[in-house]
């Protein structure tokens, strides 16, 4: 009882594996005018059975009926289809130089000693105009874009080439560089190539900075014109420029507008480009009085500096002079002294006759 079980199943899995059939690689290919196309096929069919005939046909719809006629008996395919299989299990094809009347369905069919078989699928091929295309063709930075190569189809081994250089995916998302011109081409056959589409990537104002016309610093009087460089699409269509003073960094106020700022004082500077996109600043640029003219201002410090320091040193000995002159006037000169202890005796003697003024005060009062 099990032992019969096993059987019949093996007897379906045999059955299963030595069904006939025929497989395509690729049922729905897209191939463009002009080029080759190559239908990959295999077909199996039991292992005691002998290929006798292989054909393909393609389905024509004549006098409203829908029939297989074989490519051998349509004078267009005449020289341009390759059978390229063989009658064990290959039944590949090729057809060059397409036609875009070649559109259509296409059937393989084998025979055997015992019966003949038509493959129940079939293969769609689409041939189209080589046409590059952009979806959408204007977006802003940070869109996604998809490029399209063919108009009936998409053909799918196309490379893509922006402004000569490759195009590594078909499908991204833009930065400002990927503006530009496309192409497509078909792969291996990069002679075959599409006219050029362009896509518009826009994008705010990029690697905003200023720029220092000659001689790139402030001469005493002068100015210098300072230019907001940048990079955007659409063109930038205001400016806006920042200053301060170089002692206060906080406080940043507007100080005129255009590309071009003529700048006469010394600071900080900065713009800001815009456009319909956004907005971007540029970093902010010091921008100095010439060095002639710092080194001038030095010295004229420096000599400004010397003199305090003269008097600042002179105003004490004056003072002593002054005081020691005062002093021996009110000492008197009765009492000889060394100099040395001038100076101590006139002040004990200025105590002596304080305190004698303090007592005559007390004692009076
Ligand atoms: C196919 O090739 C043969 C031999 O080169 C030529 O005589 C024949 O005219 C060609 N047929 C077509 C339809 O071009
Ligand atoms: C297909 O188009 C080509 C050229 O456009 C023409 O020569 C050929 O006869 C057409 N074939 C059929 C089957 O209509
Ligand atoms: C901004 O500058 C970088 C570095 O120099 C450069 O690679 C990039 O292309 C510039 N961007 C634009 C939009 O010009
Ligand atoms: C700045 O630009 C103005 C107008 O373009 C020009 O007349 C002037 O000579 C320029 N000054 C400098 C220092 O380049
Ligand atoms: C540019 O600078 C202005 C003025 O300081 C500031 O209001 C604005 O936010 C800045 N914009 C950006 C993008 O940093």
């Amino acid at each position: 009882m099990c032992q019969t079980m096993i059987t019949v199943l093996m007897l379906l899995i045999v059955s299963e594996g030595t069904e006939s059939s025929v497989t395509f690689e690729n049922p729905d290919p897209c191939a463009v005018k002009g080029s080759s196309v190559e239908f990959r096929c295999s077909y199996d069919y039991g292992d005691d059975e002998a290929v006798t005939k292989t054909a393909w046909y393609k389905g024509q719809s004549i006098n409203g009926t829908w029939k297989r006629v074989k490519l051998s008996h349509l004078p267009s395919y005449e020289n341009r289809s390759e059978y390229l299989g063989d009658q064990k299990h290959d039944c590949s094809l090729a057809i060059h130089d397409l036609q875009v009347n070649d559109t259509g369905y296409y059937y393989f069919r084998f025979d055997t000693e015992k019966y003949g078989l038509h493959s129940k699928k079939s293969v769609h091929l689409s041939v189209t105009e080589l046409r590059a295309r952009v979806d959408p063709e204007r977006v802003r930075a940070g869109d996604n874009v998809k490029l399209k190569c063919g108009v009936s189809c998409q053909i799918s081994g196309a490379v893509w080439f922006r402004d000569g250089r490759p195009v590594a995916k078909a499908e991204f998302q833009t930065q400002a560089e990927d503006d530009g011109n496309y192409l497509c081409a078909v792969k291996g056959q990069e002679t075959m190539q599409s006219d050029p589409v362009a896509l518009e990537v826009q994008y705010p104002p990029l690697n905003v900075s200023v720029e220092v016309s000659y001689p790139g610093h402030l001469a005493e009087g002068g100015s210098v014109n300072l230019t907001c460089s940048n990079a955007a699409n659409p063109a930038a269509h205001t400016y806006i420029w920042y200053s301060s003073k170089a002692s206060s960094f906080s406080s940043m106020l507007q100080v005129g507008s255009g590309q071009v700022l003529e700048a006469s004082h010394a600071g900080i500077y900065f713009c800001q480009a815009r456009n319909s996109v956004g907005e971007s600043n540029s970093t902010e640029m010091l921008l100095s009085v010439n060095q002639s003219d710092i080194w001038h201002g030095r010295v004229i410090l420096v000599v400004g500096i010397g003199v305090k320091v003269v008097l600042v040193l002179l105003l004490p000995l004056f003072v002593i002079w002054a005081w020691r002159k005062r002093c021996n006037s009110e000492v008197g000169k009765k009492e000889e002294q060394s100099p040395d202890y001038e100076n101590i005796i006139c002040i004990e003697r200025a105590r002596a006759i304080g305190q004698n003024r303090i007592t005559q005060k007390e004692m009076s009062g």
